[in-house]
């Protein structure tokens, strides 16, 4: 079994990326597990002082959660071009460990037109060592739709299909 980490840079409670990567889970091939990350919004502000010994349980948490699994998949919005603070505040509590070195990464995206945070991320993972998984990239519009409209968008058989067919290629990258 592969198991994948799945996490929104989201928090809101009808969120079009955490729906995308719910339809995902559900949508996987059987050789693959995939857990939806839920405790970003519990995470404390980054603070390199607060690492080693001191480091938060949630921190440690996440930490844990990254090193045991065997890919990490993410859907973001962008908030003002960027990446929304939440995803990088629990990027950054990833960073001066080994947790993200060579872990296998893909990006999935339930926006077509937030390119600046798609770049952005790519780029800080990129530099966190995740070996990120760019060949092919998995685009769903859920943009500005009601939950649903989203569940019936998602419930398609050609999106289904689609995102089978990105897990299954991901699995692909991370077996090597
Ligand atoms: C504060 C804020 C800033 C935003 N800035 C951008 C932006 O710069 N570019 C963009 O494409 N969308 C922007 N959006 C729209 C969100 O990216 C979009 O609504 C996205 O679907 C939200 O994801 P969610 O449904 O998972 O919460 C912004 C939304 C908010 C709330």
């Amino acid at each position: 079994m592969i198991e994948i980490l799945a996490i929104s840079g989201s928090l809101r409670a009808a969120s079009t990326n955490s729906a995308l990567l719910a339809a995902l889970a559900q949508n996987a091939p059987p050789v693959c597990r995939i857990t939806v990350y839920d405790g970003l919004g519990r995470l404390p502000i980054f603070n390199p002082d607060d690492e080693g010994e001191r480091t938060p349980p949630e921190a440690s948490r996440l930490i844990d959660a990254v090193t045991g699994t065997d890919g990490v998949i993410v859907s973001c919005p962008e908030y003002a071009h960027g990446v929304p603070g939440g995803l990088k505040n629990a990027l950054d509590w990833l960073v001066s460990r080994d947790a993200a070195v060579g872990k296998p990464a893909m990006l999935v995206h339930a926006s077509p037109r937030s390119l600046f945070a798609r770049e952005a991320l790519a780029e800080v993972m990129r530099t966190m060592s995740f070996a990120l998984y760019e060949e092919a990239a998995l685009e769903i519009a859920l943009v500005g739709k009601k939950p649903p409209e989203v569940a019936e968008i998602l419930a398609e058989p050609a999106n289904r299909l689609e995102m089978r067919e990105a897990v299954s290629a991901f699995a692909g990258f991370i077996r090597g």
